[in-house]
């Protein structure tokens, strides 16, 4: 602690010789440390050592007024109180901008950027078969119907013998069905359609059924755009009492619709399959071209879409269901196809490739 004036002999008292060096001095020095503080606590650390100290330089020269002449003591201290109040508006200059830098900091440190995009984990997604799939399921769902389940390797006689379909047909041929050697020969394959879900649904015995059954199916068909060996298929069957035809095609132009769009019509076209009589083949209006005609549907305007029919009684005799009572029908129809179509698709390779640039789109 400097000793206060009163405690001072006229001789120790110590008068700067050029007070006006002096102060310029303070004001340099002081300045120049308050304007290279970074933080708020390092710049009240300086005003204190610059002015506000009774150590500090400024209230030393402060001190020395009172052993000015009375002119001096004015002037000096005129200046001096000047000086402090510049120093202070340094000060405070100072504050207000660290204030604003820190709490920009704060706030930069705090931010919480909802546009940063993550790398993440990549997360896989269905198929477009599963997709398909599973919107028809849904379709037939409302519409009451139980989703069914059947091995997709299967004995001969549900795919053949039970569904009327005889010993020459050349769907039985090796060349069209991958046989399993198992058990005696040709008796165990790997079912060519879904359509022997429909005898392991009528052999449960609990009717009526409303059912549809998809799943995996397989022939020996090279790979084209419009060929897989294995392939989907879903399958349908309805049976209860007083079932017609005219309920046969309400459900297949419902579905039509649910699936491909209100604009959609569908119509059905004469044809043969041994388990089901009368059959159809149905068509749905070209989803390219609406109806007009174009390269997709071969200009006629339609795209068939899969087999449908009246349960033959044969089937119902196979299985244990009494024809007299019982009426039904049963439809069936690819579901790679539906999916190529729904999506505007041109090759059914694309499904089985696997590559992440087209799956991805789905
Ligand atoms: N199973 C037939 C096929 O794969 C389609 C079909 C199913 C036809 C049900 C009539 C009834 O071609």
């Amino acid at each position: 602690m400097p000793m206060a004036p009163q405690d001072q002999t006229l001789e120790d008292r110590v008068v700067t010789p050029d007070p006006l060096k002096e102060i310029a001095e303070i004001e340099a020095e002081a300045t120049a440390a308050l304007e290279a503080v970074t933080d708020l606590a390092a710049l009240e650390e300086c005003e204190r050592e610059a002015f506000r100290s009774k150590r500090s330089r400024f209230s030393s020269m402060y001190q020395q007024l009172g052993s000015m002449t009375p002119d001096q003591r004015r002037e000096i201290g005129r200046l001096m109180n000047e000086l402090r109040s510049r120093l202070e508006t340094i000060a405070d200059t100072r504050r207000a901008e660290l204030g604003t830098t820190a709490r920009a900091e704060r706030l930069a440190a705090d931010r919480l950027d909802l546009t940063e995009v993550l790398p993440g984990r990549l997360a896989g997604h269905l198929h477009l078969v599963t997709q398909v799939r599973e919107a028809l399921e849904d379709v037939f769902v409302g519409m009451g119907y139980e989703i069914a389940e059947g091995p997709e390797v299967e004995t001969g006689w549900r795919n053949f013998e039970a569904l009327n379909i005889p010993e020459d047909h050349p769907a039985r041929s090796p060349l069209d069905t991958f046989y399993v050697d198992f058990s005696e020969p040709w008796s165990v394959l790997l079912r060519p359609h879904t359509s022997p879900v429909q005898i392991r649904l009528l052999q449960r015995g609990v009717l009526p059924i409303y059912a549809v059954a998809p799943g995996r199916t397989y022939r020996k068909d090279t790979p084209d755009s419009t060929h897989l060996p294995v392939f989907h298929q879903i399958e349908g069957l309805v049976v209860d009492r007083g079932v017609t035809f005219a309920d046969l095609k309400g459900t297949i132009d419902t579905f039509v619709r649910a699936i491909f769009g209100e604009g959609t019509r569908s119509r059905l076209r004469p044809a043969y399959f041994p388990f089901t009589e009368p059959s159809a083949e149905f068509e749905m209006t070209c989803v390219i071209c609406g109806g007009e005609g174009c390269r997709t549907c071969s200009g006629v305007g339609w795209i068939e879409l899969g087999g449908c029919g009246m349960v033959h009684p044969a089937v119902f005799e196979a299985t244990g269901v009494e024809p007299e009572e019982w009426t039904g029908f049963a439809f069936g129809f690819g579901i790679d196809r539906i999916a190529i179509m729904r999506h505007n698709i041109a090759d059914l390779r694309v499904m089985i490739e696997n590559d992440v640039r087209f799956l991805g789109q789905f």
